[in-house]
């Protein structure tokens, strides 16, 4: 059993001008202790699908299709809400692109580490008193390299750089001591130095605490140092599924390779990047069959017709592509 499963999961959301598949039959398995990525353009559908890890898409509008999550075995659709209350403080740990966004402006890291603790320990039935909070809040912030954890207990948000900031939320999502650590984006808001930083350190986190990561991300050099396996999406759908050493050495996916001819190699300045020509399809009214086809340099007239399976080109590389597979 992989500790998460997701089988054909298929989510739309329902709006005024029509119905848009956002996730049309995702198929990805994730063992403890991997470190996956998931890649893909803007709009492809990513954060939804971390978020539908736990459930926190809003419904309405989200509506699930079909397919199944499953996380240690559970079945996450069919959870109850105590039971998705101990997945979100406890499983699960999401940390999310625009740390300002996810702090309260109005109380101190201290106060809001409290009541992140307060939430794991109801989920457990403990009962700590403030000191253990306090003591553990400390740990935690430690534990994310923050300096001084005892006085940044009493700061607020806005006194927090955004490296700080993140690291903050980060012990918060490690607070419940997940099994699994769902990261969208966790550098994006930052600056470049800053962006490196705390990535050591999710990698560090994850080595020490034998942590299973998926990190989602529209930026392959992220993914490349600190991922072992890549998950390529393109409109809601996986397009391949391979180790990252083959995702950058060998990509099969047609689109995968035009990701991968449009990220500029500053070691090599001869070189051009060149962008994928046309734009995502609207998800109201994707095309059939292979959903990138419209885009594809190789595509034929099977492309058109019928939507391509994943199929395994090389042990755990999988492609879904008519052309690849001809
Ligand atoms: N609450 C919502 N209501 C309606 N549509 C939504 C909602 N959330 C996401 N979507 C749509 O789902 C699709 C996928 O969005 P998602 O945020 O997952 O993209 P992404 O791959 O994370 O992109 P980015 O790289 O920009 O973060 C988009 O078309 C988006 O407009
Ligand atoms: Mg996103």
């Amino acid at each position: 059993m992989s500790l998460l499963e997701i089988d054909s999961y298929r989510l739309a959301f329902d709006g005024f001008e029509g119905t848009a598949t956002v996730l049309d039959g995702i198929d990805l398995r994730v063992e403890e202790g991997e470190s996956v990525g998931i890649v893909g353009e803007t709009g492809c559908g990513k954060s939804v699908l971390a978020r539908s890890l736990l459930r926190l898409n809003p419904s309405p509008p989200a509506r699930v299709l079909g397919g199944a999550i499953r996380f240690a075995g559970d079945d996450v659709l069919a959870m109850g809400p105590t039971a998705l209350d101990t997945l979100r403080r406890g499983g699960i740990g999401m940390v999310f692109q625009d740390p300002a966004t996810y702090l309260n402006p109005v109380f101190t890291i201290g106060q809001q580490m409290a009541e992140v603790l307060r939430a794991h320990a109801g989920a457990t039935g403990r009962r700590p008193g403030a000191r253990a909070f306090r003591a553990r809040s400390i740990a935690l912030l430690r534990q994310v390299q923050l300096p001084e954890p005892e006085s940044l207990l009493f700061r607020y948000p806005h006194t927090l750089s955004g490296g700080m900031r993140q690291r903050v939320l980060i012990a918060m999502a490690l607070a419940g001591e997940p099994r699994l650590l769902v990261a969208d984006e966790p550098t994006t808001a930052l600056d470049v130095t800053v962006q490196r930083q705390v990535l050591d350190l999710i990698v560090e986190l994850i080595a020490g605490m034998r942590l299973t990561l998926l990190l989602v991300t529209h930026d392959l050099g992220v993914v490349g140092a600190v991922c072992r396996r890549v998950v390529v999406m393109y409109a809601g759908c996986v397009v391949e599924d391979a180790p990252a050493d083959r995702i950058f050495l060998s990509p099969q996916h047609p689109y995968t390779r035009g990701l991968l001819a449009a990220v500029p190699d500053l070691e090599q300045p001869d070189h051009h990047p060149v962008g994928i020509p046309g734009s995502i399809p609207n998800l109201r009214t994707p095309p059939a069959g292979c959903r990138f086809h419209p885009r594809c340099p190789l595509a034929m007239p099977i492309c058109r017709e019928r939507r391509p399976e994943q199929e395994e080109v090389a042990p755990s590389h999988r492609v879904a592509c008519h052309a690849v597979m001809h």
